[in-house]
This record gives structure tokens, C-alpha cells and sequence, in this order.
């Protein structure tokens, strides 16, 4: 049986987590957030104290590392039995990720980790080589973006709700940096799919945005 899979890449801050985490759930499908395995990858590293560069270093810990993902109402990821989650959403977990996802031993040694997630009914794989490397062959392809300055104020007033001090010119700089060295890596660099769905979610509502992607699918199902 061919399972279905939606893939929902872009850059950080365009919304893809909560988009794929509501579909997922309208669709009753499972959900990879990939960008939570390099993440938990970095906190490995980073914990091992070994540098951000050292390949055959990194790829170990990758291999060596058990991950748990508890799927509820917030994701809740364990790190060899130790749960990670409050160090996930950090900029400083988010920076070092981008840095050892550049090296292509890295993305190679977590590709089955995240093509396991394809089971029945369905998956949304929400990341940025989604569509491009790691489902070429999924049935439907959203590419979700919005503009630099918009994606920082969205992460600015995340912040800023939590509590959490936070400076917008700081954080356009990181969006600014990440975007670069995600968009100009020689190894599966963050680029449009030239099957998927292009959508700016810049003057978007999550509501419309999971229109239009529920559009595509539902579309399919009208088809003869
Ligand atoms: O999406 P998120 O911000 O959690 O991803 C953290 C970092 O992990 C990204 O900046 C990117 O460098 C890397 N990543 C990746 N490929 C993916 C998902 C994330 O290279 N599929």
C-alpha cells in the first residue's frame, strides 16, 4: 500500500511546525518535525563538548543516539531516556543544528531515522529537504515561506509571551544568518521542490495557509 506524504519545507519561522501539526492532526496522520532531530543531534553534541565541525565525530553520536518522540498537544522529545525538550527551541540549539546539518556524513546518517516515520494512514514531514532529498516521492509538496522581517517579529512576540527577553534586531540577524547558511550548503541546500506548492504566509493566517494546503490534498481525492 502507498502511504501518503506531505512534505512542508521552508525557512525557520514560516510556520511549517504548527501548519504540519494541525494537519497532521486534522488528517489523523503521524508528523516528523526533522529540524527536532538535527536539534537533538546539536544538544548531543554540545553536551559531548565536541566541536560543531568534526564529522566523523558527529555522525557517531548521531548513530550512537537514541530519540523518543511523545506526539501530544506539544512534542516531547527524550535524549537517551532524558527529556531535552525545554533545551529544543533554544537559538543557541537552533545555530549549532544549522552548523552540523551543513556536513553531508551528518544528513546521510539520519536519513532512515527520518524516513522511518512513514506509516500508515499517512505522514506530514515538516523541514527543509523534505520534498528535495528525503521523500522525493511524496504524493503532495508544500513549500512554506514569508518574509525575513515578518518571521522575526513572529519569533520576537513568541518570546516574548514565554516571558523571555528578546531583542527584534538581534533576532532578524539570526533568522538573517541561519537562512544563508541553510540556503547556500553544498549538501541538501534549503531549495523549493519544482513539484510543490509555493505559499508566502507573510499576510497569512495559519487558518488560511492550512486551507490552501488541505486544498491540494483534498483536490487529489476529487480527481477520477
Ligand atoms: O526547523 P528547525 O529550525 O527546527 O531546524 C533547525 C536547523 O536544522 C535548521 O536551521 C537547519 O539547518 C537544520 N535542518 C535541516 N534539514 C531539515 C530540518 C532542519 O538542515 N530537514
Amino acid at each position: 500500500m502507498n502511504i501518503p506524504v506531505l512534505t512542508i519545507d521552508g525557512p525557520s519561522g514560516a510556520g511549517k511546525g504548527t501548519v504540519s501539526r494541525l494537519i497532521a492532526k486534522k488528517l489523523g496522520w503521524h508528523y516528523l518535525d526533522s529540524g527536532s532531530i538535527y536539534r537533538s543531534l546539536a544538544i548531543a553534541t554540545l553536551q559531548q563538548a565536541v566541536d560543531l565541525e568534526k564529522e566523523a565525530e558527529i555522525v557517531k553520536i548521531a548513530r550512537d543516539m537514541a530519540l523518543e518522540f511523545e506526539c501530544g498537544d506539544t512534542l516531547i522529545v527524550k535524549l537517551d531516556g532524558k527529556d531535552i525538550t525545554d533545551q529544543l527551541g533554544l537559538e543557541t540549539t537552533g545555530s549549532a543544528a544549522s552548523i552540523i546539518a551543513a556536513l553531508p556524513e551528518v544528513r546521510r546518517t539520519l536519513l532512515q531515522k527520518q524516513r522511518d516515520f512513514k506509516q500508515y494512514p499517512g505522514l506530514v514531514a515538516d523541514g527543509r529537504d523534505m520534498g528535495t532529498v528525503v521523500f522525493t516521492d511524496a504524493r503532495y509538496k508544500v513549500f512554506l515561506t514569508a518574509s525575513a522581517a515578518e518571521r522575526a517579529d513572529r519569533r520576537y512576540k513568541q518570546l516574548k509571551q514565554k516571558g523571555i527577553d528578546a531583542n527584534l534586531m538581534q533576532i532578524t540577524q539570526e533568522i538573517e544568518q541561519r537562512d544563508f547558511r541553510d540556503m547556500s550548503r553544498a549538501s541538501a541546500p534549503l531549495i523549493m521542490a519544482s513539484d510543490a506548492l509555493y505559499i508566502d504566509s507573510s499576510e497569512m493566517t495559519i487558518e488560511t495557509v492550512i486551507e490552501a494546503v488541505l486544498n491540494l490534498i483534498h483536490q487529489d481525492f476529487l480527481l477520477p
